[in-house]
């Protein structure tokens, strides 16, 4: 299938191929800047992005958003002016700071799941900054389509689809994520139809195009294509993104996709409220049955108490950028387990397009 270049407006990214936001420090400004400069949409991750600045441990927030200046310019030069969004979880505090300074900062596109972002429309306002909700079900997508069309008369610029195989947080239950569970998402394609001809009425209502993005287990040429032929205008990856020299993690992260087997890969409990998925590894083990003991709160997250949750989700995500990759939680998607190198986002952008 010949791909076509995503049109989000007046963006135009000549390969339909967006690169997800990956929290805490995968992708910063080195990675989204690589992947947009190829063609593609490069999309940091507001999540603690001011993780290794000097300050970030005493004056937390002020130093995510300074970060998230700086990364937003530098992937900017990066890519000589390629398209650099940022992806905001919606469960996190400081929300409304976060969508401010994308704006003020240049960003071009907001993406945001984790959560429904209701209130995005009236927090762009009229700025030109796009937006995409992300939503796992027919039902999110309605619930959020209908209330910004009645509300705010406005759709989004586009929707991200993201389904059961993705990494990070999972708009799913944790039992229906099993394998062969009653419910599992094996005709995933059904609800994702499904969305896609919900959409397609608000085309004709605001006549404009209404781009649909697929994101979760999009691994190589042959899934891309799949997703176009089903009608959908881009893709959305994360883990193969992971292990590319230019992604912000260490190292020792991205050799922890190389040597993890398919069973090494399992569906973990976070802070957020939401099932994500994980390698497995001895702290994630170990809080299946212990409580971390929390000195420190981050602020990170609306709804999270350090007095019961099993683990800081900052701590540990900070601690698997570092690269104490024993001692944290490492966020990966259902085909972390066939990645067996370390490639540059060149390198991998040429696999995807060649046809
Ligand atoms: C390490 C990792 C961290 C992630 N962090 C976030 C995040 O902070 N916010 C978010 O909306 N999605 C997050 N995701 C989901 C990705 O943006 C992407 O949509 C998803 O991983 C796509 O599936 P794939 O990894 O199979 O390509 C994360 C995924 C991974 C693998």
């Amino acid at each position: 299938m010949k791909l076509n270049p995503l049109i989000i407006g007046d963006l135009v990214a000549p390969v339909p191929i967006i690169q997800g936001g990956m929290g805490v420090g995968i992708i910063l400004s080195s990675l989204a800047g690589a992947v947009a400069k190829e063609g593609g949409i490069g999309i940091i991750s507001a999540a603690h992005p001011g993780y290794l600045e000097p300050d970030f441990e005493t004056n937390t927030i002020e130093a995510n958003l300074r970060a998230l200046k700086k990364h937003i310019h530098r992937a900017k030069e990066i890519s000589n002016n390629g398209i650099i969004g940022v992806n905001i979880m919606r469960a996190m505090r400081h929300y409304k700071e976060y969508v401010n300074c994308c704006i003020e900062s240049g960003a071009d596109i907001i993406i945001s799941g984790a959560g429904l972002p209701v209130e995005l429309p009236e927090l762009v306002k009229d700025s030109s900054i796009k937006f995409a909700p992300i939503v796992s079900s027919l039902k999110a997508a309605k619930v959020l389509l209908q209330r910004w069309d009645k509300k705010n008369l406005r759709m989004p610029d586009f929707i991200v689809i993201e389904g059961p195989k993705a990494g990070g947080h999972l708009g799913f239950s944790p039992d229906s994520l099993e394998e062969g569970a009653p419910s599992d998402y094996s005709n995933y394609d059904e609800e994702v139809l499904a969305i896609l001809s919900y959409v397609k009425t608000f085309e004709e209502k605001y006549n404009r195009p209404f781009p649909v993005v697929f994101a979760g287990g999009v691994y190589d040429r042959k899934d891309i294509d799949h997703y176009l032929a089903l009608g959908c205008s881009a893709v959305q990856m994360g883990t193969r993104f992971v292990a590319t020299e230019e992604c912000d993690a260490s190292l020792a992260y991205k050799n922890a996709y190389i040597q993890a087997s398919k069973e090494d890969i399992t569906i973990v409990k976070s802070p957020v409220g939401l099932p994500g998925r994980a390698v497995e590894n001895p702290f994630m083990k170990l809080r299946k049955t212990e409580k971390e003991q929390i000195s420190k709160c981050y602020q990170c997250l609306e709804k999270c108490n350090p007095a019961v949750t099993p683990y800081c989700i900052s701590g540990a995500l900070i601690r698997a950028a570092k690269g104490d990759t024993e001692n944290a939680l490492l966020f990966c998607g259902s085909n972390a387990y066939k990645v067996d190198r370390i490639t540059t986002v060149k390198e991998l952008m040429d696999e995807l397009t060649k046809d």
